[in-house]
């Protein structure tokens, strides 16, 4: 298995309930290795800008409306399989519906508010690091 790079978003429900440690300590006990990270409060543009996939989507502006409330914490994560170990590890998008013991369970509240980002392909990894890490390659 290779060693891969995905990125994850620390959001501002879980920043602003204190979750930003335990949510970190959680990822670094998983295995993964933080190899950035920055706080960064998303100007609307740059919140649009990174969800551009999901413009067309009915909550497109309700999510930049999210994402721009308070700061969030962009991370690259790294260990084998990282992108879909990572997405295990945070649950499914609703956390209402997330697994007892998964990030979103545990810190988020609905389908909106979900306590953390992870890329869902390699493909969206590439353009997520390089959307908040321009220097580090994936
Ligand atoms: P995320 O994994 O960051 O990817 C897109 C985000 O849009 C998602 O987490 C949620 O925060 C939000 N989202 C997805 N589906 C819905 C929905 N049906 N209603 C509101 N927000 C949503």
């Amino acid at each position: 298995m290779t060693t891969q790079k995905t990125l994850t978003i620390i959001k501002p429900d879980a920043v602003g309930k204190n979750a930003l440690g335990e949510i970190i300590h959680r990822f670094e006990l998983a295995g993964f290795r933080i190899v950035a990270m920055t706080m960064e409060h998303l100007t609307r543009e740059r919140a649009e800008g990174f969800y551009q996939v999901h413009s067309e989507r009915p909550f497109f502006s309700e999510l930049v409306e999210f994402m721009t409330s308070g700061p969030c914490v962009p991370m690259v994560l790294e260990k084998e399989n990282a992108i879909a170990d990572l997405r295990i590890l945070i649950g499914v998008t609703d956390s209402a519906q997330a697994a007892p013991g998964t990030v979103r369970q545990n810190f988020g509240t609905d389908i909106q508010c979900n306590a953390v980002h992870a890329s869902d392909s390699v493909e969206n990894a590439r353009f997520e690091v390089n959307y908040f890490f321009p220097d580090i390659k994936v």
